[in-house]
Order: C-alpha cells, then structure tokens, then sequence
C-alpha cells in the first residue's frame, strides 16, 4: 500500500492488490489507449482526465467502466484489465476508485458526452501535469504516475 496527499490535501491510499478497500467499489476510472495513443476526457469543470465515474445500480464496476469510457469519449472497449483501487479520505466522505487498463478499438461520434466535451487524444502526458492548469485535479496526485509504472512493468 502507498499512501500521499492529493491536490487537496486528502488523503490517498492506493494498492495494485485484488481490491484490497472493497470488492464493490462505487468508483472506476479507467486509462485508455486507443491507436498508440492516450484517451482522455475533457471534463467540462475539471478539465482533461482519463475517463471514469460512479458504478450505477445494478451493473458491476467493470460494466461501469465500460459504460463511462463509451459514454465520455466515445470509446468502444476492445480489452479491459483491473490494475489497482485507491480510497480517497475527503472532507465529507471516503470513496474507493478502481482503476481499469483498457485498449480502445474504435471511437465512435457523438452529439451528447454527459459532463464532458467528449475525447482528447495525447501521443505523450506532459511531465508536469500538476503544474498544467489544462488538466483536472484527479490526474495531479501519484495515483497516476504510480498507475503508468505499474502498467510499464506489467507489460514488460
Ligand atoms: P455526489 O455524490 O454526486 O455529490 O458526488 P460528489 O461531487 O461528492 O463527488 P464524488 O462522490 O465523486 O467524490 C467525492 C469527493 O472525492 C470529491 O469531491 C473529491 O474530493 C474526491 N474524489 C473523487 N474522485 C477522486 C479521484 O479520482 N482522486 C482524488 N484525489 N479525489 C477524488
């Protein structure tokens, strides 16, 4: 287990053990690779991310992850592995987020992206995203940066 603050000054735990917080997260958020490249969102008040959010009732979190990355870039899953959870202890309450890998295979066009303003591709993610206003908070903390050496090592 890892544990830092976020760019709010939370508290973050992260661990890439097999849902070591909870098996029924309410939280996915999922790192997309579509063409050699990274899809992300463009969050309409948060700025870019990967694409994620809340597990609806009756479907499982890799089902929301699923549903989530289709519904904020357009993005059609080809494969999708869970890498890791991390629980945030904010303010008012404590969430537990699973993190998903996912190969994307084609982007479908949409008229509606929800809350975002649909897919942004990167061929790199800048060093210094936590100094990049362009980017949302959710991408400042180590959750991404230890997430991106875990899958390099998972692919090696
Ligand atoms: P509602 O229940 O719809 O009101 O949602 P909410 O706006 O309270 O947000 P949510 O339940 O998604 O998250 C609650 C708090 O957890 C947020 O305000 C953030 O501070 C924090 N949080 C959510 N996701 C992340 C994340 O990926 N990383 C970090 N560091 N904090 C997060």
């Amino acid at each position: 287990m890892i544990d830092f603050v976020d760019y709010y000054q939370n508290k973050v735990v992260l661990s890439f053990e097999d849902h070591p917080f909870s098996e029924e997260p309410k939280h996915v958020w999922v790192v997309c690779r579509y063409d050699g490249r990274w899809l992300l969102t463009h969050h309409k008040d948060r700025g870019l991310e990967f694409p994620g959010g809340k597990v609806e009732q009756d479907e499982t979190a890799e089902q929301a992850a699923i549903r989530e990355v289709y519904e904020e870039t357009g993005g059609q899953v080809k494969y999708i592995r869970y890498v890791g959870q991390y629980k945030v202890l904010g303010k008012d309450k404590v969430i537990v987020k699973n993190i998903y890998f996912a190969d994307i295979e084609s982007i479908l066009d949409k008229n509606n992206y929800l809350e975002t303003n649909g897919p942004v591709l990167l061929t790199i993610l800048p060093e210094d995203i936590a100094q990049d206003h362009r980017f949302s908070f959710i991408m400042k903390d180590n959750v991404l940066s230890y997430t991106l050496q875990k899958l390099a090592l998972l692919q090696e």
